[in-house]
C-alpha cells in the first residue's frame, strides 16, 4: 500500500453533482518535519505525565479546608486473626514516628469503615445501626473527624491538641489519639450510656486488632479531660467523649 503526504500549501474546491469536494495539495517534504515534531511533542507530553504521577504516587489528598482524602483502605490481607488475638495488647511507649498515609487510611477504616457500600454498615456493630458514634483523629496538623461515607478525615481545628486529649505523657507525643465520641442526639429511644460504651468498645477492638496486625501499639484510655478537649473538637451539646485511644509505633 502507498501513502503519499502532502502540506496544507494550496486547496481547490468544486461542485459536482451537489457534492463539494476539497483537494488538499501537501508537498511531502515539509510533511517529514511535522511527523518529526508531532512524536517529539507527543514524547515530551507522555515524559512529563509519567514524572508528575512518579512524584505523587498515590498519595493523600489535602483540599484547602485541611481536609485530608485517605487512601483507599487496603481490606485483605494482613495478619491471620489468631495471631492478631495472640499480640492484642496495650501498650504506653510511643516514638514520635508519623504514621504513613496508606497506614491511616487501613487503621480508620479498621476502626469505623464502610464494609458493605451498599448499605453503608460498618466494621464495628452499632445499636439498631444508628451509627451515632463519631471518631476523631488527632494529630500534630490538627484534629479531624472521620467521615466514612468518602473515607475523608474533616479538620476541625489546624492546632495541634494532642496534649489536651489525655492525662498521661505519651499522649502529647504520639503521632496519633483517636477520640471516640457518642452522638446522642441519633440514640433511637434515648440517651443509653450502655450502649454508647459498647459502640466505643466495638470501634477500640477493631483498632487493637488492626494495630497488632501492623506492628503498631495502641491503648485506650478512659483518663482524659473530656470538657476542654470536647470544647477544642467543636463537639455539640448532644456529644459526649467516651474513650480515647493513643496510636503509634512503640520503643
Ligand atoms: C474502659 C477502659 C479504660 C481504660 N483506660 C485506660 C487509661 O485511661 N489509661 C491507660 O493507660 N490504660 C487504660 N486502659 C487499658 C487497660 O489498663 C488495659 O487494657 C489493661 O491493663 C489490660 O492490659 P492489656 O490491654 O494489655 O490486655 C483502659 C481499658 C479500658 C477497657
Amino acid at each position: 500500500m502507498n501513502f503519499t503526504f502532502y502540506t496544507l500549501s494550496e486547496f481547490t474546491s468544486f461542485s459536482d453533482m451537489n457534492t463539494l469536494i476539497l483537494t488538499i495539495n501537501l508537498k511531502p517534504a515539509n510533511m517529514k518535519k511535522y511527523i518529526i515534531l508531532t512524536c517529539i511533542a507527543v514524547i515530551l507530553a507522555v515524559s512529563v505525565a509519567a514524572i508528575c504521577s512518579k512524584e505523587n504516587p498515590g498519595s493523600e489528598e489535602k483540599t484547602n479546608s485541611g481536609t485530608i482524602k485517605l487512601l483507599p483502605p487496603e481490606t485483605t490481607g494482613g495478619m491471620p486473626l489468631m495471631e492478631a488475638l495472640s499480640k492484642r495488647q496495650s501498650s504506653r511507649n510511643f516514638t514520635a514516628k508519623k504514621l504513613d498515609e496508606q497506614t491511616l487510611s487501613n487503621l480508620m477504616w479498621a476502626a469505623f469503615g464502610i464494609n458493605r457500600k451498599d448499605s453503608g454498615k460498618r466494621t464495628a456493630p452499632t445499636a439498631n445501626d444508628t451509627r451515632a458514634v463519631e471518631l476523631y483523629a488527632v494529630m500534630e496538623s490538627g484534629a479531624y473527624k472521620y467521615n466514612a461515607d468518602d473515607h475523608s478525615l474533616e479538620q476541625v481545628t489546624n492546632k495541634d491538641i494532642r496534649t489536651l486529649a489525655g492525662k498521661q505523657d505519651f499522649v502529647g507525643t504520639a503521632p496519633l489519639n483517636l477520640i471516640i465520641v457518642a452522638d446522642y442526639s441519633k440514640f433511637k429511644g434515648g440517651k443509653n450510656e450502655i450502649y454508647a460504651g459498647a459502640h466505643a468498645g466495638f470501634i477500640g477492638e477493631n483498632v487493637y486488632l488492626y494495630c497488632a496486625s501492623a506492628g503498631l501499639g495502641a491503648v485506650i484510655r478512659a483518663y482524659v479531660d473530656k470538657e476542654p478537649l470536647a470544647k477544642e473538637l467543636n463537639l455539640g451539646e448532644n456529644k459526649e467523649i467516651i474513650l480515647a485511644q493513643t496510636i503509634g509505633y512503640t520503643n
